[in-house]
């Protein structure tokens, strides 16, 4: 596969899902997509990416509780069916097999005494979190961290795991910003350790948006969920390129909820992100305030 300073260039592209423009607050944001839209594909070798991470980092790339196997196994087949290809490595776990022949990342959820279970995981583009840390929590102690979940949001989101039915196929994308273009960022501390190393004029090119498109299906069998996480980096100087994308950009950096900035630490790159809207031409005269709070 193509490297670019040790990196892969596969999940560098031009951009593709553009989730600041439809939400300036968390959103649940589920759309149903056809079968040949569930995985999105764009690396021609995931597994090229994903071994030596594996070899490197096992504990935070992969986790599964031993009672997962079958339904590993169903996802193992539906993956396969969906990318026309047998996964042939019987020696790995199922969901292991089937995370090498794509790009996004694999969790199974169960239900288990009433509770909507994480059973095993492929993780090798984590946003800030790891395999081990998460393996058996619920939906309620996954989203512990983001901002008003367990009030706003949880019972909608345990019903629709609940409701799902086999064959529909729902998706969701997030964002956020950082100065990485490594898919792999188990942990924030380091990559946020060199924001104040980055020169105003390079900010274009060192931040890069990070987005996740996510899906989620039945798995009709075992009854458990397969939910998908795939990244996509492109660096923020791409918007330059566009000004109706640059200017909703600019709009959604400048209205994202408190809430939302404060989670994602967006405060830490305002001074970085109004550099580069300035000199791309979008003053902020319609936006907030660019002051850092
Ligand atoms: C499909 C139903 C789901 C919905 C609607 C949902 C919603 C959300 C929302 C709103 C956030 C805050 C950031 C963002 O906007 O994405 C979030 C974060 C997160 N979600 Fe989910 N989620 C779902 C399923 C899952 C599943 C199955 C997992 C299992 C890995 C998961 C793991 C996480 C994690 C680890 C975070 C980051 C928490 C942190 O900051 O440490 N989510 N989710």
């Amino acid at each position: 596969m193509a490297r670019t300073q040790g990196r892969p260039e596969a999940l560098t592209l031009p951009l593709r899902h553009a989730p600041w423009e439809e939400h300036a607050d968390f959103a649940i944001g589920l759309a149903p997509v056809d079968e040949a839209g569930w995985l999105e594909g764009g690396e021609a070798d995931p597994a090229a990416r994903k071994d030596p991470l594996l070899a490197a980092h096992p504990d935070i790339v992969w986790a599964e509780t031993p009672a997962s196997r079958p339904t590993q196994q169903e996802a193992l087949a539906l993956v396969e069916a969906a990318v026309g290809r047998a996964a042939g490595r019987p020696d790995l776990p199922p969901l292991l097999a089937a995370a090498r022949l794509v790009p996004d990342d694999l969790v199974l959820m169960e239900k288990q005494a009433g509770e909507w279970r994480l059973t095993a995981l492929s993780l090798c583009a984590p946003t800030f979190f790891s395999a081990a840390e998460v393996i058996g929590q619920s939906l309620k102690a996954l989203h512990g961290p983001v901002t008003g979940f367990e009030t706003r949001f949880l019972r909608r989101v345990v019903r629709i795991f609940d409701r799902l039915r086999p064959g529909v196929i729902l998706q969701r994308r997030n964002w956020t910003l950082v100065n990485s273009a490594e898919p792999f960022a188990p942990d924030a501390a380091p990559i946020r350790a060199r924001i104040g190393t980055i020169a105003p004029e390079a900010a274009g090119d060192a931040l890069h948006l990070r987005v996740e498109r996510q899906s989620l299906r039945r798995l009709p069998q075992t009854g458990a969920a397969l939910f998908t996480i795939r990244v996509w980096l492109t660096p923020l100087a791409e918007l330059s390129d566009d000004p109706a994308r640059l200017s909703a950009f600019a709009q959604a950096w400048r209205g994202a909820s408190p809430e939302l900035r404060a989670y994602k630490k967006l405060h830490l790159y305002d001074a970085l992100v109004e550099t580069f809207l300035r000199a791309a031409g979008e003053s902020g005269a319609q936006g907030r305030p660019a002051s850092p709070k």
